[in-house]
């Protein structure tokens, strides 16, 4: 059965539930409508960055129900959204992303309708960018917002440290990162924050396999799921790498979030974390300065690609006009022009508007997201741009998972081999697909 028939049979099921055992939630007097928004933005970081959304929301007279489930990369957050919708209660507003958005619409709970006025009055069509207007679209309807747009191929680094342990130089390649790694370890210092829960193994292993096969060949195998890529002497050598990068894997790092690791790096105890750039939102946060208090570089080897990850409010069909009028009010305030710029600027990513993405200096934005920004555009015309698998960008969530559990397993296994990881990577992908 493919992921779409499995996530509509669970949802079917959820018609014979009695939606009236449920209780329904009364208003305070003053308030337009109440909307409840299921998200994973929870570390210090994230949190002030959502709170700029529902300031919003709240001014203009609706009630916010936060409906935030703790747990990077949000796996969390999406198994408590199925069982919502079995149980006929999904929320207003939930953050989904990707792929998914279309398998969820396809489940009929998507609204959509209640984006069309909103769309069309604030000109979304030539706003938005088509790779991202198309993320977010069921058959040519909004169903979701697009909030921003993450990089995920970055390496954090902590220039005081580097200096610390000898390092005069950011590594552009994977030698080069070695010898950095070697020489923090040297010095006593944790050489590469990581927490090791899924995602962030897969976040990792993503950007190797970009560093290693070029943007060209992470299509093939992460996004085409071509089974030779996904198998070849090309993912083996990904996979030996792979391998080494986690030698420099910070020892206490198994099952820890991706926030506290990078405040081993924010406060010193490590060099270097390779993470998406919400990482910023820690460091922003910590009232630390890019460019001063740390620098952002492409991962080794790939500073001509782009790993992308849009971060999207999807909207679930309401009964109640209060809550469909809060639905609108979210989709109006995330794309105006103060939000992307004052939301990205405390999440770390970049705007999904393309006007703002051409000037983003007028608007700002750190040497960071101007960065982010260039190369978004730039590779977006090469072929650089990608969406990533770690981050339900690129797959289904059951591609996804079979991509998670081959690569943490690898990386934790002592005796494991590349190509016999390669050759079960390639046969879980094509049994989830
Ligand atoms: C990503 C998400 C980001 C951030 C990160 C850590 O998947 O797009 O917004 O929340 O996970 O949880």
């Amino acid at each position: 059965m493919n992921a779409i028939s499995r996530l509509a049979t669970v949802i079917s099921l959820a018609s014979l539930l009695p939606v009236a055992a449920f209780p329904v939630t009364t208003l305070a007097a003053e308030s337009k409508g109440s909307v409840e928004v299921v998200h994973w933005w929870t570390s210090g970081g994230e949190k002030a960055a959502v709170d700029v959304l529902k300031a919003q929301v709240e001014k203009d007279g609706f009630t916010w129900k936060d409906g935030a489930v703790a747990g990077g990369g949000g796996s969390t957050a999406m198994t408590v959204l199925k069982s919502r919708a079995v149980a006929g209660n999904p929320p207003g507003v939930a953050q989904i992303k990707g792929p998914d958005i279309q398998e969820w619409a396809s489940t009929g709970l998507l609204d959509t309708d209640i984006l069309k006025d909103v769309a069309k009055a604030e000109k979304w069509d030539s706003l938005l960018d088509k790779k991202v207007s198309d993320t977010v679209k069921y058959e040519g309807d909004y169903v979701a917002v697009p909030v921003n747009i993450h990089r995920v191929n970055w390496l954090w680094i902590n220039p005081e440290v580097f200096k610390k342990a000898g390092i005069t130089k950011n590594p552009t390649t994977l030698e080069e990162f070695y010898a950095a790694g070697d020489k923090l370890k040297a010095a006593g210092f944790i050489a590469l924050a990581h927490g090791g829960q899924p995602w962030q193994d897969s976040t990792v292993f993503e950007a190797v396999v970009l560093s290693v096969m070029g943007a060209d060949g992470y299509k093939k195998a992460l996004v085409d799921l071509d089974d030779k890529a996904l198998t070849g002497p090309d993912m083996v050598k990904a996979l030996t790498e792979l391998k080494k990068v986690a030698t420099y894997m910070d020892a206490d790092g198994k099952g820890q979030d991706w926030n506290l690791e990078a405040a081993k790096v924010i406060n010193g105890k490590a060099g270097m974390q390779i993470m998406g750039d919400w990482a910023k939102s820690e460091w922003t946060a910590a009232k630390k300065v890019a460019g001063k208090d740390y620098e952002c570089v492409a991962f080794p080897g790939t500073d001509k690609a782009f790993t992308y990850n849009i971060d999207s409010l999807a909207v679930f069909k309401q009964k109640d006009k209060g809550t469909a009028a809060g639905q609108q009010d979210i989709a109006k305030v995330v794309l105006g022009e103060n939000f992307q710029k004052v939301f990205s600027i405390n999440k770390g990513s970049i705007p999904v508007r393309n006007d703002m993405l051409g000037d983003m200096a007028k608007y700002g934005f750190d040497s960071c997201a101007q960065t982010a920004a260039k190369d978004f555009l730039t590779d977006a015309k090469s072929g650089g741009l990608q969406p990533s698998m770690a981050h339900n960008m690129a797959t289904t969530l059951a591609v996804q998972g079979a991509f998670f559990d081959v690569v943490t397993n690898y990386i934790n296994d002592p005796k494991a081999d590349p190509a016999d990881a390669a050759k079960k990577l390639g046969a879980a992908v094509q049994s989830a697909k």
